[in-house]
């Protein structure tokens, strides 16, 4: 990868933070460690600089000399590595015991040089120094395994540092690179989507993280996408198609009148047909028009309580009369004597029975007979108009809802094919679920609405 674009990447961005984090953490902590280490060696070194100190001196008893000039001599001489010091001092300051020459130090502990006792190399030696009777007695102990320890203490830390150093950032790297991965698929689909191809979809890695949670959310966003742009693709064509019949209908209506005008003839009736004829194309438009706007959403700002009962009563009333002239029968068959409340717009709802009642008396015989219901479940409300006329075909059922779409043997009945296309988007946009039931005879278009339970009513 570019290392521009490696720095701004999120993934390695993440491990690089962490990665330095992780190390400063452990530096701090190692440090720590280390000075408590070497706290503890020097206590340790100076108790048992005291210890011996305080064994050497013990040997002295009242006034007599000896036994702590042979303790003095017996330690220097176990002492062949010379990392320990035993001097015995009398009164004047000359040297009657120990393993070095003389040495001038204050009483309690300190710290000197090797060259300060006339020994080789640059060791440190602690010491303790104090008087027996009228003599000095000095005890030391070379830092030597002290800084041994200390030494192997630092090595092993720092040791650890490379490995911890290169455990992050390896580590980081592979999980970086692995999320990087991972997001270089997502940018890829991305850019194919974008260049137009709506089939692509983002990888899955299948293990259910996060990453995969929202790849999941916006494939489903994209299958919802192809679908929207499908239907529009699918709209756009029917509806050129649907509309050319009637164009080219208007255009005949003109040629005639126009050769009958060029005749000398009246054409009034030609003017007449044009006008019905435009009038049709209009209706059309307008009908997708609402449809489009219905989809939009824009009506659920007007949504409000409605009592579902008195809509079908109305609706029931006014068509009961037109039923009847066509030689069928209407009949509303409510089976809740509660209200049965739905949130929604009362207008567009009285609209979505109009067209079903409608279709039932246009699509069915005279002698049949047109069933409106209501009921209510706890959390539905359900209302179907049935009738037991002809029916829509099974593999039909699905298609009488896309715009401008009419079963073969409708199309000699006036209408345009969007009144189930009007129907579905109210159903969508009062989130209601549709189904069509075949009764044999008949159909049955059942709707669920989500019931509302609020109080006051519309
Ligand atoms: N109750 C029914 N019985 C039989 N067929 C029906 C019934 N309702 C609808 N259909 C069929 O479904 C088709 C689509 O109905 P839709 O309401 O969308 O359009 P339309 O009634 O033909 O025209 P429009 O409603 O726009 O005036 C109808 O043409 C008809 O073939
Ligand atoms: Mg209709």
């Amino acid at each position: 990868m570019h290392r521009a674009r490696l720095l701004r990447s999120t993934p390695f961005r993440l491990a690089l933070t962490f990665g330095l984090l992780f190390i400063l953490a452990f530096l701090v902590a190692g440090l720590i460690t280390y000075q408590m280490l070497k706290r503890e060696l020097a206590h340790a070194l100076d108790a048992s600089v005291r210890e011996t100190y305080s064994v050497v001196s013990s040997t002295y008893f009242s006034d007599d000399l000896e036994d702590l000039v042979a303790a003095v001599n017996t330690y220097s001489r176990r002492n062949s590595s010379e990392d320990q010091i035993f001097l015995l001092l009398d009164n004047k300051g000359e040297r009657i015991a120990g393993n070095v020459q003389a040495l001038d130090a204050r009483d309690g502990l300190s710290t000197v040089v090797a060259a300060d006792l006339g020994l080789k190399g640059d060791d440190r030696i602690r010491i303790q120094a104090g008087s027996v009777g009228d003599n000095r007695l000095i005890v030391g102990q070379s830092y030597a395994e002290t800084d041994d320890f200390e030494h192997i203490a630092l090595m092993s830390f720092t040791w650890a540092s490379g490995v911890i150093v290169a455990l992050a950032f390896g580590g980081g790297a592979l999980l970086a690179g692995r999320a990087q991965r991972r997001l270089d698929g997502i940018e890829k689909t991305m850019i194919e989507v974008s260049g137009g191809n709506l089939s692509g979809r983002l990888p899955l890695s299948g293990n259910g993280d996060d990453i995969d949670v929202v790849s999941t959310h916006m494939n489903r966003a994209l299958d919802r996408l192809s679908a929207l742009v499908e239907g529009m693709r699918q709209v756009s064509a029917d509806i050129a198609h649907d509309l050319k019949t009637p164009l080219n209908r208007l255009k005949m209506i003109i040629e005639q009148a126009m050769q009958q005008s060029e005749r000398g003839e009246d054409v009034h009736e030609f003017l007449l047909d044009a006008r019905t004829e435009s009038d049709r194309i209009n209706a059309t438009f307008e009908a997708l028009l609402r449809i489009s706007q219905i989809e939009a959403g824009a009506r659920k700002t007007r949504f409000r309580p409605i009592d579902m009962m008195a809509v079908m009563v109305a609706v029931a009333e006014i068509y009961r009369d037109v039923a009847e002239d066509n030689g069928q029968s209407l009949s509303f068959q409510p089976q809740s004597p509660a209200p049965c409340l739905v949130n929604g717009d009362r207008e567009l709802l009285t609209q979505l029975f109009v067209n079903l009642v409608e279709n039932a008396i246009t699509h069915c015989p005279p002698g049949t007979d047109i069933t409106m219901s209501l009921a209510a479940t706890d959390h539905h409300v359900v209302t179907a108009v049935a009738d037991n006329g002809p029916g829509i075909p099974v593999d039909e059922r699905d298609l009488v809802f896309r715009r401008l779409y009419r079963l073969d043997k409708s199309r000699t009945t006036p209408g345009s094919g969007l009144g189930l296309s009007l129907v579905k988007a109210i159903a969508d946009l009062h989130a209601a679920a549709i189904t069509l039931e075949d009764l044999r005879p008949g159909l049955a278009v059942e709707l669920r609405f989500p019931m509302d339970t609020t109080i006051s009513t519309a």
